[in-house]
C-alpha cells in the first residue's frame, strides 16, 4: 500500500466544514492507503502563544478526530511534538533550501505585500517560524517518505515547495526521498455556512461539531432564510436544504425539499434539519465527551502512534545521516 500523511494545527474548534471537507475524506481514504495523521502543534506555535491555549486545543482536537471514528490500529495518530527526527530533517533541509523559494511561500507574500500597501517595512511582524513554515511541513512529509498529502487547495503549494525540497536534496545526495504529491479531494462539495457562503471559521458562519444539543439548536436557528411564511413555496435549493443533503439520505433529501416547495414553514424545516444533524452527532458528540474526560487514554493512543511513527522516522533520518555524512549512529 502506498503510504499517505498529513496533518492539522491546532488551532480552533472543528466544524461541520471540517468534518465532511477533511476528517470524513480522510478516514476514507485510509481505507486504501497506509496513513499517517498527525497534530501539527510545532506548526502551530506562530498562532498560538499560550502554552494551555496549545495543550488544550490538541487535547481537543485528538478528541475530535477519535469521535470521528479514527481508528488508531488503521492509522497512525500521532502528535507532531513527539518525534524529534522531524526538526533535524527541518535543518538538513534548510540547507538546500533556496531563500528566494521561501519569498514566494503564499503566506509571506501575503505579509509583505500588505506591509508595503501599508508603506511598512516589508517584513514587520514577520518571524523565522513563519518563514521557514514550508521547510517544516517538507520535512513533516519527506521523513516518512511519503507519496501522497491528502491537504486542501490552500496547502497545494506547501506540497510543491516540500517536492522541490526533496528534487534538490535527490540532485545532491542522490536519490533518497520518494517525491511526494498533493491529493487534492476536488469531489468534496463546499460545505455551505450559516450565511450560505463556504463555511469558514473567518466568516464566521460556521457550526461546531461538539457543541451541546441546545447549542447546536440554537445556531440552526441561526441559518439564514428568505422572509417566505408557513404555507408559500420555498426555494428547495436554499441552504437548508444543502445542509439537510449531507446529512440525509437521498430519499430523506428528496422528501424534504418536496415539503419546502410544499410550504413547510421556516421554523418547522429548523426542527426537522436539527433532528436529522443531531441523531448523527450525538453518538459522536458522546464519544467526544468521554475522551475529553479521559485524556490519559488519549495520551495512550498518541504515545502509541508516535511509537510507530518514529519507527518509520529513525530509519529514515539514519539514510539521510549517511547521505550528507553526519554520524549516521547519533543518538
Ligand atoms: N500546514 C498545514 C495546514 O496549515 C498543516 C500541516 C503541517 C501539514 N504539516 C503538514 C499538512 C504535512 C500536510 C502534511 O493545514
Amino acid at each position: 500500500m502506498e503510504r499517505i500523511i498529513t496533518g492539522v494545527k491546532p488551532t480552533g474548534i472543528l466544524h461541520i466544514g471540517n468534518y465532511f471537507g477533511a476528517i470524513k475524506p480522510l478516514l476514507d481514504m485510509s481505507n486504501n492507503y497506509e496513513t499517517l495523521f498527525f497534530i501539527a502543534d510545532y506548526h502551530a506555535l506562530n498562532f498560538i502563544k499560550s502554552a494551555e491555549e496549545l495543550r488544550e486545543n490538541s487535547k481537543k482536537l485528538a478528541a475530535a478526530y477519535l469521535a470521528c471514528g479514527l481508528d488508531p490500529e488503521k492509522i497512525v495518530f500521532f502528535r507532531q511534538s513527539d518525534i524529534p527526527e522531524v526538526f533535524e530533517l527541518n535543518w538538513i533541509l534548510s540547507n538546500v533550501t533556496p531563500k528566494g523559494l521561501m519569498n514566494r511561500a503564499h503566506a509571506y507574500k501575503a505579509i509583505v505585500e500588505q506591509n508595503t500597501e501599508n508603506n511598512l517595512e516589508k517584513d514587520q511582524g514577520v518571524n523565522m517560524g513563519l518563514y521557514n513554515y514550508p521547510i517544516l511541513m517538507a520535512a513533516d512529509i519527506l521523513l516518512y517518505n511519503c507519496k501522497y498529502v491528502p491537504v486542501g487547495l490552500d496547502q497545494k503549494q506547501h506540497c510543491e515547495i516540500a517536492r522541490d525540497l526533496a528534487q534538490m536534496f535527490n540532485n545532491r545526495y542522490g536519490e533518497t526521498f520518494i517525491l511526494p504529491e498533493p491529493k487534492i479531494e476536488e469531489s468534496v462539495a463546499v460545505i455551505p455556512g450559516l450565511d450560505g457562503r463556504k463555511m469558514s471559521k473567518s466568516y464566521g458562519n460556521t457550526i461546531q461539531l461538539f457543541c451541546t444539543e441546545k447549542e447546536l439548536q440554537k445556531t440552526i436557528n441561526k441559518i439564514v432564510t428568505d422572509s417566505r411564511l408557513p404555507g408559500e413555496p420555498k426555494d428547495e435549493d436554499c441552504t437548508l436544504s444543502r445542509f439537510y443533503a449531507l446529512f440525509g439520505t437521498e430519499e430523506q433529501t428528496a422528501e424534504f425539499k418536496k415539503e419546502l416547495r410544499e410550504g413547510l414553514g421556516w421554523g418547522e424545516a429548523k426542527k426537522k434539519l436539527f433532528a436529522l444533524m443531531n441523531e448523527h452527532i450525538a453518538p459522536m458528540r458522546e464519544k467526544y465527551n468521554y475522551y475529553m474526560e479521559h485524556p490519559e487514554e488519549v495520551e495512550k493512543i498518541l504515545q502509541n502512534g508516535a511509537f510507530k511513527a518514529r519507527c518509520i522516522a529513525k530509519k529514515m533520518i539514519a539514510k539521510i545521516r549517511k547521505r550528507i555524512g553526519v554520524n549516521p549512529m547519533a543518538n
